[in-house]
């Protein structure tokens, strides 16, 4: 959980609004307060019209920061999504961040990180694999989606890619792939996994690096009110640590990563 100090509430503007196709956009807006605190992993929680329609906010994960821009990538699903997706540069949001826990970049130690992420759940892999250049660690990226209109690998270098109906690279899910191409993938130094994507996948991957001995945190989601403790939307039962039993956790507090050996499959 991150210092309350570090969260601040902010008026901002969207400066790029940009259809990246399959009811995906980007969404550009200067946020100093919000840029100089983030981590990736963190979101932001998002009033996004001025009126009740919708009244609460909506989650998205930061997906870059560049200087004083923060840059979210959202996937159109519903009436807040949509809204948000149609938002032309010039219209005002009200953004509380950066909210929640953050992948952990420095333990234990690796020099190869593999970051696994299946359709929307590509978002937040841009800050992370920028910091995880930073400090000097080996990327690659294994994408998957229903079809190639899912895929979304913008910036991102390194990147394998599966598609289910075979449309683009691999024909099958992204565990599949990773599956297929470990050995090759791992060759340099210690290896961790870091994921973001549809449950079914998180699980799949967490019995995979189970068996295969491999460290890995994975961000999850849930429905989210406040995205602050209050409102008890978000609670995720998971494993405990110690293994023996299960405990009921506020994601948006302690999470939304978690070690992905603490997912119930
Ligand atoms: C920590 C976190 C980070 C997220 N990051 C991103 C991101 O980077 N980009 C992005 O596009 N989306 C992200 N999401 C999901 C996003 O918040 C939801 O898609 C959004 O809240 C839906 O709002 P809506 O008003 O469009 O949908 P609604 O009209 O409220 O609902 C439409 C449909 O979407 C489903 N839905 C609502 N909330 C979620 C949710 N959290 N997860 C899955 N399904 C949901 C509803 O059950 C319903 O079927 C994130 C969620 C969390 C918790
Ligand atoms: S979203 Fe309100 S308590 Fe987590």
């Amino acid at each position: 959980m991150r210092p309350d100090s570090t969260i601040s509430d902010n008026t901002v503007t969207i400066t790029t609004s940009r259809c990246l196709g399959q009811d995906v956009s980007l969404i550009e807006f200067h946020c100093p307060e919000i840029a100089r605190t983030a981590r990736p992993g963190n979101f932001v929680n998002i009033k996004i019209s001025p009126n009740n329609e919708p009244l609460l906010r909506r989650p998205f994960s930061i997906h870059s920061v560049d200087g004083d821009s923060v840059a979210i990538m959202a996937k159109s699903v519903g009436r807040g999504t949509t809204l948000l997706c149609d938002s032309p540069a010039g219209t005002e949001l009200q953004v509380l961040g950066p909210l929640g826990n953050a992948f952990t970049t420095d333990k234990p130690h690796f020099e190869t990180a593999l970051l696994i992420s299946g359709g929307i759940g590509t978002a937040p892999m841009l800050f992370l694999e920028k910091t995880l250049l930073a400090a000097g660690k080996k990327v690659h990226h294994v994408i998957g989606g229903k079809t190639k209109k899912d895929i979304q690998i913008r910036n991102l270098t390194n990147c394998h890619i599966a598609t289910e109906d075979g449309s683009d690279g691999f024909r099958g899910n992204a565990i599949d792939l990773l599956r297929e191409k470990i050995e090759q993938l791992a060759v340099s130094g210690p290896v961790k996994v870091f994921a973001c994507g549809p449950n079914p996948m998180l699980k799949a991957l967490a019995v995979f690096c189970q068996q295969k001995n491999l460290p890995c945190e994975a961000s999850l989601e849930s429905i989210m009110g406040c995205g602050i403790g209050i409102c008890y939307g978000c609670s995720v039962e998971l494993k405990n640590l110690s293994g023996h039993g299960t405990s009921t956790i506020l994601l948006c507090q302690e999470g939304p990563v978690i070690e992905a050996g603490r997912l119930l499959i």
